[in-house]
């Protein structure tokens, strides 16, 4: 039988919808370049057209080919983090049409680490449209049974590449205006960042990013955020059936009790598996014990606050 990354580039080629394994999380795959492919990307997502999505090369150079200006800072980033979990918004070029830019002046340009995603991009040679391949608003797919749970038929390939290393979405810098922008905490350490350019933070002025709205990335079962000295007093206040994500011990009273790492990256990469797993158990209610409040915990903190933010 053909390799499975040719047939997925083959069927990109046609105007197809792949699936496949990126560093971060799962991404859902169309031709950049068109409209039509673009189109049906949306519509399978549950997606307002609006929202720009991220292009995906194999290359900084092919990736550069879609902005009209390359600052410094971008060379310097892209040389440092690419291929890896940074994502840059850069002026667009006439080769970054309206329907993957939701019609602003910049785009979304990442060249991904994983060795199946890398491969798809070479064969394929052109850019990919890919946001993670979940419904919209909802639980990143970290593995190809997730995706598969999620869009199953209506996907024409998944592209198998084992659970996502990093397990969040990429880091969001926007570059396209006055400075470097932090948009969406992510992959790669803010602190990382910093030791080559100064990063501000978003403001209103910021353009759309649907990762950027209060709720996103959140399970069905409704979920609450709770330090960890609260704990037990919330679980003992809830009179139905609770699933808590902690750090701590289980508590005898719950039922569905995941324990995590107590370390960011270990945190992150079982971070949607967990919730998952959570918001199958069918309870009335999810209790995620805070993480620390420190820089390292940015990205994980801001998955959790839009998890957890009312509906
Ligand atoms: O790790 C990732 O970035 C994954 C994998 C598949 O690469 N992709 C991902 O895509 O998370 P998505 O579409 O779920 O989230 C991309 C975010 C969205 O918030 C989108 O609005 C924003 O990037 N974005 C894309 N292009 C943009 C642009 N030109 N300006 C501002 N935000 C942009
Ligand atoms: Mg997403």
């Amino acid at each position: 039988m053909k390799d499975p990354v040719r047939r997925a580039a083959g069927i990109l080629r046609r105007g197809g919808l792949v699936a496949f394994p990126t560093e971060t999380v799962y991404g859902l795959g169309a031709d950049a370049a068109s409209a039509k492919a673009v189109a049906r990307l949306y519509a399978v997502k549950g997606r307002p057209a609006e929202h720009p999505v991220i292009v995906h090369f194999s290359s900084a150079e092919s990736a550069f080919a879609w902005a009209r200006e390359v600052p410094p800072a971008a060379q310097q980033l892209a040389a440092r983090f690419w291929p890896g979990p940074l994502t840059l918004i850069l002026k667009r070029s006439a080769l970054a049409k309206d329907f993957v830019t939701g019609a602003q002046d910049s785009v979304g340009l990442r060249v991904p680490s994983h060795p199946v995603a890398r491969k798809l991009l070479q064969e394929f040679k052109r850019g990919v449209a890919a946001p993670s391949a979940n419904r919209f608003g909802q639980l990143s797919p970290t593995s190809a049974a997730h995706v598969r749970a999620d869009l199953g038929a209506e996907v024409d390939l998944i592209l198998e590449g084992g659970d996502s290393k990093v397990g969040i979405e990429s880091t969001i810098v926007d570059l396209s205006g006055q400075g470097a922008v932090l948009l969406r905490p992510g992959g790669i350490a803010k602190s990382s960042l910093e030791e080559i350019l100064s990063l501000q933070e978003k403001s209103a002025a910021s353009p759309r990013h649907s990762g950027g709205l209060e709720r996103h990335y959140a399970p069905r079962t409704p979920a609450r955020l709770v330090p960890s000295f609260g704990l037990d007093k919330a679980i003992t206040e809830t009179n139905a059936r609770v699933a808590v994500l902690a750090f701590s011990r289980p508590d005898e009273r719950v039922a569905v009790w995941l324990r995590m790492p107590r370390e960011p990256e270990g945190y992150a990469r079982r971070l949607y598996a967990a919730l998952r797993e959570l918001d199958a158990a069918g309870c009335a209610l999810i209790l995620v014990e805070a993480p620390p409040r420190s820089p390292e915990w940015a990205a994980v903190r801001d998955r959790l606050e839009r998890a957890c933010a009312a509906a």
